[in-house]
């Protein structure tokens, strides 16, 4: 995805993934801020740990305790700091800095706006799971302008924490630990567990106590497999539905977008996304990549 909108945006630059392990990610980044990358992208565990090596944090990575996107910027002479991967030439830069953002959080709002087709302001929620994920989503509904959020999860304590620092923050949402009332009409409900990723899961709901055809929309986070038990139950109850991809999309536009300044060409990216997860695989990213 981010080799292809590079190749479209004409930058001589590669996008790699690296395996590093927790104890050494202050050695990566360390190494990556020495050899003037212009940015990262950190996924579980990292981005948590990585709050506290970057030197500044956007407000929006600090409310959602994590980053998963670094720019680093550079200081000319000047005392200006410009984004490595916006500068004519980094080579005059004297210090680099590290900025920590957080590109998921938006995504997510985005991809359920989008993919859903449905406003997001005044919609009744239900949200399976309080993890990291979930936390956030829980939190973008609220400040979405979400009617009501109803927070369902394993440990029921995580999800009350949650509802802690949602209600302190948007006391006036109808807000709740648990499912709905038998009959309560649901604008979205959403997957933010884990519970799908793997073939033998069960699904991360009791259709007990939540009814499908009382249900507008669903949205799964896993986008892999593209079609979870949840979605599959979800759509024959006649819900519309999507899965995260666009999320996993529209979180990698955002961070392109922040190391370079430019608009990412999202149709592109889409469409390389979804090549290379859905088994239609892109070309060698070596032969798009125009070298000027
Ligand atoms: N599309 C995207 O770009 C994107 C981005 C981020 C995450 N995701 C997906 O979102 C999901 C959650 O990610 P996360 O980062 O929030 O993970 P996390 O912090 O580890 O949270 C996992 C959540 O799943 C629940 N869970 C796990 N196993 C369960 C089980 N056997 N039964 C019931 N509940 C179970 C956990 O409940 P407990 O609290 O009780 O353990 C918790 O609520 C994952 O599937 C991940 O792949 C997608």
């Amino acid at each position: 995805m981010q080799n292809a909108g590079i190749t479209q945006l004409g930058l001589n630059w590669r996008y790699l993934a690296f395996d590093v392990l927790p104890e050494q990610l202050n050695t990566a980044m360390d190494g990556a801020r020495a050899m003037r990358y212009v940015g990262l992208n950190l996924t579980v565990p990292h981005k948590l740990m990585a709050l506290d090596w970057v030197d500044s944090v956007d407000p929006e990575a600090r409310e959602w305790g994590a980053v998963n996107t670094i720019r680093f910027e550079g200081q000319d002479s000047d005392g200006n700091w410009t984004p490595i991967g916006q500068a004519k030439d980094p080579s005059v830069f004297h210090s680099i800095r590290s900025v920590g953002f957080n590109t998921d959080a938006d995504a997510i709002l985005k991809s359920i706006r989008e993919d859903l087709g449905m406003p997001l302001k005044g919609a009744r929620c239900v949200i399976l799971g309080a993890g990291g994920a979930g936390r956030v989503a829980a939190l973008k509904l609220a400040s979405a302008g979400a009617a009501s959020l109803h927070l369902v999860n394993r440990t029921q304590s995580k999800a009350e924490k949650v509802a802690e620092v949602i209600r302190k923050k948007h006391p006036d949402i109808n807000l709740h630990v648990g499912y709905p009332k038998q009959g309560t009409q649901v604008d979205l409900l959403l997957n933010a567990t884990s519970l799908g990723l793997k073939q033998e899961d069960s699904l991360p709901l009791d259709l007990e106590s939540i009814n499908l055809r009382n249900t507008h929309a669903a949205y799964d986070m896993i986008y892999q497999p593209a079609e979870t038990p949840f979605l599959r139950a979800a759509r024959s109850s006649g819900c519309q539905a999507a899965n995260g991809l666009g999320m996993l999309l529209y979180q990698g536009t955002a961070a392109l977008e922040l190391w370079t300044g430019q608009s990412a060409p999202t149709e592109t990216m889409r469409k390389a996304l979804h090549g290379h997860i859905y088994g239609e695989v892109p070309q060698n990213p070596d032969d798009q990549v125009h070298v000027p």
